[in-house]
């Protein structure tokens, strides 16, 4: 059967799905990545924040959220009066999925094949953490927590109780990476900071 299922375990504890999820052949895309980027944080989060996939810095360090997106994501949690302790970080799909151009290897979306593929993880994760909330930073993660496709811009911000547990959507911090006005970014940030803390007051 296709998907992560098989190599996720059975009653698991954090330190049980983080020794797991290197074997995983769910999908293809452990082949050409460097390692799994599995999450960070600890299971007595409120609140679970999720990402995409890892990207080139993390693909390399095996860490979640260390490259310039990952500062960004800090700097907005670190804004919103939310400490790192209440967090736990990890992404929809746990293998980073690129392009190679010579040397360079060029961030590339993942399927939707992808996403459900790696779900499995992500559900395993929700199920040990039990937080208050999930963010869901973009619309793979939210298609990942939700199951559906989602407008970024129409349901951003709001708790969405269609999901147990509860779930929040807001920007990926990459889109503001992209943002060059700077009044545009500073609105942009200001904006995620702003739901993150909508999700901060949801999950206390
Ligand atoms: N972007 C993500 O979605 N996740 C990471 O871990 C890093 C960048
Ligand atoms: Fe498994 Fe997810 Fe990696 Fe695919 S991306 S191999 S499902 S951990």
């Amino acid at each position: 059967r296709p998907g992560a299922e098989q190599w996720v375990p059975e009653h698991p504890d954090l330190a049980a799905l983080r020794a797991a999820a290197p074997d995983c052949r769910g999908c293809e895309l452990w082949k050409p990545a460097t390692q799994v980027v599995f999450s960070a944080g600890a299971a007595s989060a409120r609140l679970v924040l999720v990402g995409e996939q890892p990207g080139d810095q993390e693909d390399r360090q095996g860490e979640p959220f260390v490259g310039p997106a990952g500062r960004l994501l800090a700097q907005a949690v670190e804004e919103a009066g939310i400490a790192r302790r209440e967090i736990y970080v990890t992404n929809a799909v746990k293998h980073f999925r690129f392009e190679r151009r010579g040397k360079r290897r060029i961030h590339e979306k993942p399927a939707v094949a992808h996403i459900d593929a790696c779900r499995p993880w992500l559900r395993a994760e929700l199920g040990v953490v039990r937080p208050g909330i999930v963010v869901c930073l973009g619309a793979t993660a939210a298609r990942s927590v939700l199951g559906r496709d989602v407008r970024i811009g129409a349901e951003r911000g709001r708790v969405l109780e269609e999901s147990d547990p509860p779930a929040l959507i807001t920007t990926h911090p990459s889109a503001l990476l992209r943002t060059r006005d700077p009044a545009d970014r500073d609105a942009a940030f200001a904006a995620l900071v702003a739901d993150l803390r909508v999700a901060h007051e949801a999950a206390s």
